[in-house]
């Protein structure tokens, strides 16, 4: 069976949690296969409410096996606090929990250089998460990373001073000051706790997963846009988050890549540094902001907000080989009279263009928009498509003609409960 993959069109927090949460009755297998603590996925529930970081979103499906695959980065201590904290739930996480061994391992001197490194950029920093993910990916491809495998290692403390000091060099050129000793004991301690888990060569688990016909779905982090060859680089992060990541962080042949499920919110938001060409920095963004409750569910930083925005959609569509699209937080455009949709750019010397440029942050680029009609109706409680107001569904209508894939899933609230299968 071939695995399907789920991921983020836009600049993440686009409601992958939430959507992995609700699929994931229907696989076997939910596995992470790229990024790291700076993704915050939120499922509701039963009146409940979590955030998770590290840890798959299929982890409160019983009999579902979760994996942080190798492509991930992995910061111990976020994740022996992200366990504890599920401990209420009486799901033993040993038994259903697979790490593996090729994760990298955020150390705390990865940490520390996060922040050097933003510190010392200035109004050009990215707006780093400050989860040590740049710093922990650039020693995966520089061939000194740490890997979790390693921690059942003899030599593991050596090699892990000996990178502390490559790391404490680099520092001493910043000007940074740091405290190392309060971070290590609980790293420490957070590796211990690690070692109580599955540690597995996940590709074997995988690629046995899809020889004896398990379904997998495969659980981006972040979106698009945030992508590190295709995204507003600078403003990235430092992980392949398209559909290809799927690949290179489980080891799964491009072949054995089934649906591609693209999710967007109804609008745009964006948290962190970079460029953003929708974005509203009137009353309107603001309403958008509040109703949408739209703060980072990590840094509990305020989102950027503004309309959708196609030509990058219809650039994420592309890269990832979507075939079919969520659309998310539609209930949160009720509150307006009017909606738009920016179809177009046009740019400094005139004219129009529906892609995506260059460097979008030096290019001058005005969006280009067409208006809608709102529902201006509470759809929070809509169950099924025929009960969608026409206005919402004309909306849709423009989406899928315009990018050339359904859209199957309308989600109208952050419960489970809250989401219109069509
Ligand atoms: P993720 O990173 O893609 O998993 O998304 P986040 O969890 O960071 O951000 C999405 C936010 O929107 C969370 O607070 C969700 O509970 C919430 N959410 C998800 N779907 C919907 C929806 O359809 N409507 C509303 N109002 N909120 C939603
Ligand atoms: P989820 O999985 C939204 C953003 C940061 C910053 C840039 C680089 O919840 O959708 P990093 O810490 O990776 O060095 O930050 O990327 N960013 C996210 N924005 N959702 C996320 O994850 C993000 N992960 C990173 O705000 O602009
Ligand atoms: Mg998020």
């Amino acid at each position: 069976m071939k695995i399907d993959v789920l991921l983020g069109l836009q600049w993440g927090d686009e409601g992958k949690g939430k959507v992995v949460d609700y699929l994931a009755p229907k696989y076997d297998v939910v596995a992470r296969f790229q990024g790291g603590p700076n993704a915050g996925h939120t499922l509701e529930f039963d009146g409940h409410k979590h955030v998770l970081h590290q840890i798959p979103s299929g982890i409160f499906r019983e009999k579902i096996k979760n994996i942080i695959g190798n492509g991930v980065v992995l910061d111990p201590i976020v994740f022996k606090k992200e366990i504890e904290g599920l401990s209420k739930f009486e799901i033993d996480l040993t038994k259903n929990l697979f790490i593996s061994k090729k994760t990298q391992l955020i150390l705390p001197t990865h940490k520390l250089l996060d922040a050097a490194y933003e510190k010392a950029k200035g109004k050009d920093k990215i707006g780093s998460t400050l989860k040590g993910i740049g710093p922990s990916y650039q020693d995966k491809t520089a061939r000194n990373g740490l890997r979790v495998g390693d921690i059942l290692a003899p030599g593991f403390k050596e090699r892990y001073l000996n990178l502390r000091g490559k790391h404490e060099n680099i520092l001493s050129h910043y000007d940074f000051e740091y405290d190392l000793q309060e971070a290590e004991a609980p790293f420490f301690d957070a590796i211990e706790f690690l070692k109580r888990f599955k540690l597995v060569n996940s590709e074997y688990f995988i690629n046995n997963s899809i020889r004896s016909e398990e379904t997998v779905l495969a659980e981006g982090a972040q979106g698009s846009l945030l992508d590190v060859d295709f995204g507003s680089y600078p403003y990235v992060t430092s992980s392949n988050t398209m559909s290809a990541g799927a690949c290179t962080g489980l080891g799964v042949a491009p072949r054995n890549i089934g649906k591609v499920f693209g999710i967007f919110k109804a609008y745009c938001t964006r948290v962190g540094s970079g460029p953003f060409p929708t974005e509203l920095f009137d009353a309107t963004g603001e309403e958008m902001q509040k109703e949408g409750n739209e703060f980072g569910a990590t840094t509990g930083r305020p989102r950027r907000c503004g309309w959708l925005d196609l030509p990058a959609l219809k650039y994420a569509v592309m890269i990832n080989g979507v075939t079919e699209l969520f659309m998310m937080k539609a209930d949160v455009l009720s509150i307006f009279e009017e909606i738009k949709i920016c179809t177009h750019y046009k740019l400094g010397d005139g004219t129009l263009t529906e892609e995506m440029p260059f460097q979008l942050m030096d290019e001058e680029v005005e969006p280009v928009y067409k208006s809608f009609k709102g529902w201006h109706v509470d759809v929070r409680d809509v169950k099924v498509y025929d009960n969608v107001p026409a206005e919402l569904k004309d909306y849709i209508a423009f989406i899928e003609a315009e990018s050339g894939v359904p859209v199957t899933i309308v989600s109208v609230g952050p419960d489970r409960t809250e989401t219109i299968l069509r």
